[in-house]
């Protein structure tokens, strides 16, 4: 079956799908994105992202071009179109297409692309045996807070991550405070068994799953606390691990070649995981799109 994406209003084969070369968000990534988790054919959290996305798109000043309920009957199209039942649901709205100058453009739409594509996430053995990450400068802007397409340091960071054999790349501010990762937020389990994460503002993204799993966490009678961690800290705790839209909970099991406990995946990690997968598995259609 052909892969079809939706272009600013209609929907066409994936292989065909283009924007114009002056789109904004191509010559200056003047534009936002989001990724959402299909599973069992229903989107995973739709409300928080596109809450998210309202407000990056406030704050840049960018119209929203679909009503809420416009997006919801393209993105329903987008999952049947394209036969996801498992996977993942791309979304990107830019400025859209003007000369080239900085300045914002007049009377102009915004573009929006969406695409699907099924896909699985990571692998039952590397969330078992837990995956490794290193520590890079996080030398992004200060709104990380914005779901901006310009990712460049994060993909510097994440190739980095990868040329060393990497699963991650944890991101560390000159404070040396861990702010989050190459494409997920961090979070740290220290000695007294407090489940630590840097708190939302403009220094990270604020996760959904990272909010998602806050609240479970919590309703479980697990303590988390919303402070942010050195990368000495992270070395020194009993269990380090990431979370995102697509890794759900991830175990990192070392930091730099330093070992993070036991060197396997922390009980509190794989807990966190489970009441995720089982947030996930009880979205019903009712919820999914309300
Ligand atoms: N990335 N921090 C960064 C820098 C991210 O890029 C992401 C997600 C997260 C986790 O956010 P969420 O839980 O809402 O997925 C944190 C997506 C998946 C990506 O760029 O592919």
């Amino acid at each position: 079956m052909s892969r079809v994406a939706y272009v600013n209003g209609r929907y066409v084969p994936h292989r065909e799908a283009s924007v114009h070369v002056e789109d904004r968000g191509y010559q200056f990534a003047d534009g936002l994105y989001e990724v959402v988790a299909v599973r069992g054919g229903l989107p995973v959290d739709f409300a928080l992202h596109y809450d998210r996305l309202c407000t990056g798109l406030a704050a840049l000043q960018i119209t929203n071009p679909l009503q809420r309920a416009a997006w919801i009957v393209v993105l329903r199209q987008m999952i049947q179109r394209n036969r996801v039942r498992d996977g993942i649901l791309y979304l990107q709205v830019t400025r859209g297409v003007s000369p080239r100058n900085h300045l914002f453009p007049h009377g102009v739409m915004p573009s929006v692309v969406v695409t699907a594509r099924p896909g699985s996430g990571p692998s039952a053995e590397s969330i078992s045996v837990g995956v490794s990450a290193v520590s890079v400068a996080d030398i992004r802007w200060r709104r990380r807070d914005i779901k901006s397409v310009s990712l460049l340091p994060n993909i510097l960071a994440k190739q980095q991550a990868a040329e060393q054999g990497a699963y991650e790349a944890l991101l560390v501010a000159p404070d040396g405070t861990v702010t989050e990762a190459g494409s997920s937020n961090a979070w740290m389990v220290n000695a007294s068994g407090e489940i630590l994460t840097h708190p939302v503002g403009h220094d990270i993204l604020p996760g959904v799953t990272r909010m998602v799993l806050i609240r479970l966490a919590r309703a479980a009678g697990y303590t988390v606390v919303e402070r942010s961690f050195t990368l000495e800290e992270a070395k020194a705790a009993r269990e380090v691990f990431v979370s995102s839209t697509i890794a759900y909970v991830m175990p990192i099991v070392s930091v730099d070649g330093v070992k993070i406990g036991e060197g396997v995946p922390g009980p509190l990690a794989l807990a966190l995981r489970t009441l995720y997968v089982g947030h996930v598995a009880g979205i019903t259609p009712a919820v999914a799109w309300s």
